[in-house]
């Protein structure tokens, strides 16, 4: 039998071509909308019989009675199926066709080829994390990090090659002050231990010292000129300024498993914005115009962007965040011949990309420029249980830093005090893993538009949708290969397999044959909590087997089943983790 990747697809596909053969009126225009079903009613439910007939005055029961009727022979190998209510279909997999499936997708090679299908060929450059320099990363910078990590993953998964570029914020008017600061106060010891908290300093001694109106803003502003004029002392600063700030922003992105490609900051687009000044107002119609002196876009269909303006270009003729963001969009474009572009910042700034976007889609067809797919990922605020900004007890804003240290010396506390005889080291390991995922998992579990709570016996609780429970899930599978003395990949083991019979075996199976509706819908919402919640029903319904049925029995066939549902569980949980920036135990 032959099992494909996506069951519920095929099963589309499968149902389009039986609108046809059914001669089904206008067959080309039916949409099956084959979609996961309510476990009581099966695997998968078509539910595209309502519009149809309805659009087309035809009773929905007879339409489905035709297709039902014109199935093609692979489909009623693999399926039961009934007709429901008004006149959904729905369809069960039968125990043959789960083992089917759990045979041929036996790795993560195996599962990735299967998933490789969404976005294969595509490039697709994911812009994530990318604060500001000479600053050190808050607690306010997780949620991009972690949501892009996951993002970018899911999509390499799905077939795409990504490119992370981290677009660094490291041009603009502080680094006038920072410079009049530097020069007066900078503390080389300060700076060979800790660089970025001594710029941190610095910058606020320069503001502090620079009031408006005062004659040393004056000296900052002329520090700033030197800069953008390419002055060399100038210069120098600021790229040690670059410098000291990715390798503090890679100790934290060490930490989470992030690697970009590219810190293509602000300051790279900024010889690249003359060219989208000239081409914005080449075209007949102009697509920017001078509005006060400055160059701005209206967008007069939209209800808000026909007043207040897009301002690409300021009235003293500097550049903005406009300017470089719209040069990178189309040097994303031509550069990396991107077919997607996915910016993850915070909700706030929902305006700027909307106008962004808006921009870019009338410039490039107005130059007929290829227009890539253009994604603003965004994410709410992340808050403290007394539902206020993040704040140390002295009342700064948390360092990242200091958040993961938290993380894994909590961590720490917990694996020592249920493992009190395991050696330290081992149990450090441990606390980093699930410490750190503790951290990913809290934030990629909710759904990201929402406001979230940071709050830590929540995170590291061992019950609930929580990092420390699906990586316990994790390592009480791998105990039990330990137990049997297999390895979880030893298809010998699971060679005698039979298809699942018990209740618990079968719900288990029909769970793991869902991992990819898992991994389409969280990739095409860009929204990684769609797999977090899979992987959460995963373990539960690993967990009800686990309680329900022995593995380890003596009866090679059944032994061999239950041996082949742990693997693939073990699988699929371990792939999902992995999938969202989480690493995994082996024991916990
Ligand atoms: N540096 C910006 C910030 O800290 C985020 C940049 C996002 N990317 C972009 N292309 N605008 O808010």
């Amino acid at each position: 039998m032959h099992a494909s990747f996506h069951l519920a697809a095929d099963l589309d596909t499968a149902l389009k071509s039986a609108a046809a053969t059914a001669g089904l009126a206008d067959a080309a225009a039916f949409s099956p909308e084959v979609r996961v079903a309510d476990p009581k009613h099966g695997d998968f439910q078509a539910n595209g019989t309502l519009g149809y007939a309805k659009a087309r005055k035809l009773n929905p029961r007879a339409v489905a009675e035709q297709l039902v009727a014109a199935l093609p022979a692979a489909v009623r190998e693999s399926y039961d199926h009934a007709i429901a209510g008004p006149g959904f279909i729905n369809f069960t997999l039968k125990p043959a066709a789960l083992l089917a499936w759990l045979r041929a997708y036996d790795s993560e090679p195996a599962l990735r080829a299967g998933a490789a299908a969404a976005h294969a060929n595509q490039t697709w450059v994911v812009d994530y994390s990318s604060p500001n320099t000479a600053k050190q990363m808050h607690v306010g910078h997780l949620r991009s990090a972690v949501i892009g990590e996951a993002i970018c993953r899911l999509l390499a998964f799905t077939g795409a090659r990504v490119i992370r570029d981290n677009h660094l914020g490291d041009w603009g008017t502080q680094f006038g002050k920072l410079i009049y600061g530097y020069k007066r106060w900078a503390d080389q010891a300060a700076l060979a231990t800790d660089a970025i908290e001594e710029l941190e300093r610095l910058y606020k001694l320069g503001n502090a010292a620079t009031p408006d109106g005062s004659p040393e803003l004056d000296e900052a502003r002329a520090e700033l000129v030197k800069l953008q004029n390419g002055d060399p002392a100038n210069v120098a600063l600021w790229q040690k300024f670059s410098e000291v700030s990715l390798a503090a922003f890679q100790q934290i992105y060490d930490r989470l498993g992030i690697r970009f490609d590219h810190n293509l900051g602000e300051s790279f687009y900024n010889d690249k914005v003359e060219r989208v000044y000239r081409e914005l107002t080449e075209t007949t119609p102009p697509i920017a115009e001078i509005s006060e002196g400055a160059l701005v876009v209206f967008h007069p269909e939209h209800p808000r962007f026909k007043t207040q303006p897009f301002l690409v270009r300021k009235a003293d003729g500097a550049s903005n965040y406009a300017s470089t963001d719209l040069a990178t969009a189309l040097y994303r474009t031509e550069h990396f011949q991107a077919d997607g572009i996915v910016v993850v910042t915070d909700f706030r700034q929902g305006d700027h990309f909307e106008q962004l976007f808006l921009t870019v889609r009338k410039w490039f067809a107005a130059k007929g420029y290829r227009t890539p797919e253009l994604h603003h990922v965004t994410f709410g605020a992340v808050t403290g249980e007394d539902g206020k900004a993040l704040k140390t007890r002295s009342g700064d804003v948390i360092k990242l830093k200091a958040l993961l240290d938290e993380a894994v010396e909590r961590s720490f506390a917990i694996v020592s005090e249920k493992n009190a005889d395991m050696p330290e080291a081992e149990r450090r390991a441990i606390a980093d893993i699930v410490g750190i995922g503790a951290v990913q998992y809290a934030d990629l579990s909710q759904n990201r538009s929402s406001n979230y709570v940071f709050a830590w016996d929540k995170m590291l609780a061992l019950d609930g949708n929580t990092a420390p429970y699906l990586l316990y899930a994790v390592a009480r599978i791998h105990s039990i290969f330990r137990k049997a003395g297999v390895a979880p990949g030893d298809a010998a083991a699971q060679a005698a397999a039979t298809a699942p019979e018990t209740a618990a075996e079968i719900a288990l199976a029909r769970k793991l044959v869902k991992f990819p509706d898992a991994i389409r819908l969280a990739t095409e919402t860009l929204r990684p909590h769609f797999l977090g919640l899979y992987l959460f029903e995963l373990a539960g319904d690993y967990s009800s087997f686990n309680n329900a049925d022995k593995v380890l029995v003596d009866e090679p066939a059944v032994r061999a089943r239950r041996l082949l549902l742990c693997a693939r569980t073990l699988l699929t949980l371990e792939t999902g983790l992995h999938l969202l920036g989480l690493r995994t135990l082996t024991r916990m």
